[in-house]
């Protein structure tokens, strides 16, 4: 089968990257139901048990949801989930990755969280979310080398990953920001001799 997210893969991942779709779905709960209730409580946040997992996979909004997974043969060893939040206009979504005991520290999570960016790049999501226990040293790493602004809350470690660089202003718009901002005669100077904004900008 074709690599659909070609890149470098290091020497000792074998198997392919690609996104999931609903047939994938045996696969998805296949690794699920694999990760021990330590693993499960670290990605979902409570050792949920195998029925809950089942409803989770059954609840996937396959139209939304982004699935970035590496397979083995026909195993899914490691997965990137990238679920839009919020209102569609935000264009903003929370990632949460999960790589197999036996397939760890061979850089596959970091491999599943750049293609993720890449795939939430491409169908125009702003912003990246992703929560993690405070305890998930590993995941926290990852986070921060991925340029994420972290902030400890609630219990939580939340990493915020902006995608496309901020735009800046145009300077004519920073300009009549700052007028407007300013005491009511720099207004009134400015609406008299608008050629001086125009002067400043160009
Ligand atoms: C967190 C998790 C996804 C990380 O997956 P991973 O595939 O081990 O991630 P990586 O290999 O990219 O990086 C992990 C570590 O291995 C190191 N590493 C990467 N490639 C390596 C290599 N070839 N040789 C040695 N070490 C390597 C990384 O530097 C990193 O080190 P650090 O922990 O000291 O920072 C995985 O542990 C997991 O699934 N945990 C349970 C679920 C979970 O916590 N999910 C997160 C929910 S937000």
């Amino acid at each position: 089968m074709k690599n659909t997210l070609a890149g470098p893969v290091p020497v000792a991942l074998t198997g392919i990257t690609r996104q999931l779709g609903p047939r994938d779905k045996a696969a998805l709960m296949g690794h699920f139901l694999r990760l021990n209730s330590e693993d499960r409580t670290m990605r979902f946040f409570s050792p949920v048990g195998d029925a809950s997992i089942n409803a989770y996979v059954e609840a996937i909004n396959w139209a939304r949801t982004v699935l970035i997974g590496h397979f083995a043969g026909a195993r899914l060893v490691g997965l990137a989930e990238v679920i839009p939040t919020g209102p569609r206009w935000q264009r903003c979504a929370e990632v949460a990755v999960s790589v197999e005991p036996d397939w760890r520290r061979h850089g596959l999570g970091k491999r599943l969280l750049d293609r993720a960016m890449a795939a939430a790049r491409a169908v125009g999501l702003r912003q990246l979310r992703l929560v993690i226990l405070p305890d998930n040293h590993t995941m926290v790493r990852l986070a921060r080398g991925l340029g994420g602004k972290m902030r400890s809350d609630s219990g939580v470690v939340t990493a915020q990953i902006a995608l496309w660089p901020e735009r800046k202003m145009p300077a004519w718009l920073e300009h009549l920001a700052g007028v407007l901002a300013s005491a009511p005669t720099q207004l009134v100077e400015t609406l008299h001799w608008p050629h001086r904004l125009h002067r400043r900008a160009a």
